[in-house]
């Protein structure tokens, strides 16, 4: 065991084969799974667990476990169990091909709610029993407290929660990611609840460890497995001029003495045009940046080197290759600059609106009065979900959402009369940005609102069509209010799923 990270006797006893811990659960069971954003999900047990399904489907047997996450795996997680058809439930968000086709098919129940909300909806019963928990460690102390891995997502409670745990211990994951983490024990159950005491973003107010009950731990699998990464791509165009809007936008409101000259903590959503803002923030005018935020994707990693962004808390890593290595290289440079907390944490309303946090997230598309569809494709079928962006809109100090104005090569227009799908609703959105320009909604009516968000953001391309559906609107609607034309407000919509131009 000298070698092992596992340096508690009672755990160490327990040491087996992936096949042998994956045989330990058994269909029907609610299964925790750690893993956010592709880090530090297990490496071994869902493979195992897919052999296992598809040997039982063989013999006729029906296998199917239900799958709760901290957000998106990996394709050897959420993937290799999709492509058996071993989930029967998937929650709470997911960016997996396999798993949205059968999502979309109707053959795996899929339950999207937001990221602070798991780990209290499970505290509060309200999702059922959690059956066993499957959490990947970066090593076991002597007293059984276990290193968390280069994501925390909701392993806090699944460890609590779960009648049975299985450790995967990964020797991949860099032991100096040692006290890099804060996982706090301060959250009550109503009425109970007392004010998480955290007031900036670098604030530690929990432990560096999760605490588990030895007696739980049914197996311990060890590993050595990289993380899932995604790359990047280099910013395109589009997303240098979107971040070139938010960058102008963020000037103009120190100016006006609305924002500190170091802003207030940033947070980022998932993707190439998050990153590209952050691309944009590095070479921007900002110093002494804070972040406090869900992933920690590349573009941020790069502010910390830079030294523009002197502090980021997040829940996980989401790192290209390239970054990851830069990180493990240099991780006690990263370790004094960077906390990953609980998602209930990350992610907690009261903080978030405590910070004044400044949150941009991606949108697929935004209708003329500033309602935000983030999760559907045409109304009826999922993209990822939710993730974390309701937490952060609705409690932001400002909540900016961006997109392309057009997708599908300019058969689409993202800025449409009404949105086929409302994640977040005309009144958790300040500020709308396309590559075309920034839509500031603060202050303004809904007719106000819908004049600016189709001068500003829509492409001139959809602007006429855009500006003739208002002005009928605003003639034949039944109020001028919000005005909308219900026997055709859908028609953009309609044109598209019949493969025309909207
Ligand atoms: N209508 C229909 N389809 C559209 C569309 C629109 N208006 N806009 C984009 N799409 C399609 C794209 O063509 C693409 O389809 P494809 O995969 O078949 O090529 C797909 O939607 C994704 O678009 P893309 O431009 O690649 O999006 P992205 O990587 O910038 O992600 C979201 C955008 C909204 C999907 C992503 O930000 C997300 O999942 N958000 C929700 C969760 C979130 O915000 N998390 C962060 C909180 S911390």
């Amino acid at each position: 065991m000298s070698e092992s990270r596992i340096h508690c006797a009672a755990l160490g006893g327990k040491i087996m084969s992936a096949d042998e811990a994956a045989a330990l659960i058994p269909s029907g069971a609610n299964v925790g799974m750690s893993g956010f954003t592709g880090s530090g999900y297990p490496k071994a047990i869902p493979a195992a667990l897919a052999r296992r399904i598809e040997v039982e489907n063989a013999r006729g047997n029906r296998f199917r476990i239900g799958v709760w996450t901290g957000a998106s795996t990996a394709p050897e997680l959420d993937g290799a169990l999709a492509k058996v058809d071993g989930i029967e439930m998937r929650l709470p968000y997911q960016s997996d091909p396999v798993c949205r086709e059968r999502i979309n098919a109707g053959e795996m129940e899929y339950i999207d709610i937001h990221l602070s909300h798991v780990a209290q909806f499970v505290w509060f019963g309200f999702l059922g029993k959690l059956d066993v928990a499957v959490v990947e460690v970066a090593g076991v102390l002597p007293d059984g407290r276990l290193i968390p891995s280069s994501s925390v997502g909701n392993n806090k409670t699944w460890l609590d929660q779960a009648d049975k745990v299985i450790l995967e211990v990964n020797a991949w994951q860099s032991p100096k990611l040692e006290g890099m983490h804060d996982i706090y024990y301060g959250t009550e159950l109503p009425p109970y609840r007392k004010p998480i005491p955290l007031v900036a973003t670098a604030d530690r107010i929990g432990e560096p460890y999760l605490r588990c009950d030895p007696d739980k731990v049914i197996a311990v699998v060890e590993t050595n497995s990289p993380d899932r990464n995604s790359a990047f791509a280099a910013p395109d165009e589009s997303s240098r001029r979107i971040a070139g809007h938010i960058l102008e936008f963020l000037q103009h409101e120190v100016r006006k003495g609305r924002l500190p000259p170091n802003l207030l903590p940033l947070q980022s959503g998932v993707g190439n045009i998050a990153n590209a803002v952050m691309a944009g923030l590095n070479e921007g005018p900002f110093e002494n940046l804070s972040a406090y935020t869900e992933v920690l994707q590349d573009g941020m990693l790069d502010m910390i080197r830079s030294g523009k962004l002197a502090h980021a808390s997040a829940t996980a890593f989401s790192l290209s290759n390239e970054a990851l290595a830069e990180l493990n290289a240099n991780l006690d440079f990263y370790r004094e600059r960077i906390v990953l907390r609980p998602q209930e944490i990350s992610n907690h309303p009261e903080v978030i609106r405590r910070l004044g946090v400044i949150a941009m997230n991606g949108m697929i598309e935004a209708d003329i009065y500033g309602n935000v569809n983030s999760t559907h494709i045409m109304g009826s079928k999922i993209m990822n979900g939710i993730g974390g962006s309701g937490d952060f809109a609705r409690n932001a100090y400002l909540s900016i959402f961006m997109t392309p104005s057009q997708a599908k090569d300019g058969a689409l227009s993202c800025i449409v009369p009404m949105v086929s799908h409302v994640d977040h609703t005309e009144h958790d959105v300040q500020v709308l940005v396309t590559e075309q320009g920034l839509a500031d909604l603060r202050g303004l009516s809904p007719r106000q609102r819908a004049k600016v968000v189709i001068d500003n953001c829509a492409h001139p391309d959809f602007r006429p069509a855009l500006r003739d559906y208002f002005a009928r609107a605003l003639e034949q609607a039944p109020g001028r209010h919000t005005p909308h034309l219900l026997g055709e407000v859908f028609d953009w919509h309609l044109r598209a799923l019949r493969g025309e131009r909207m």
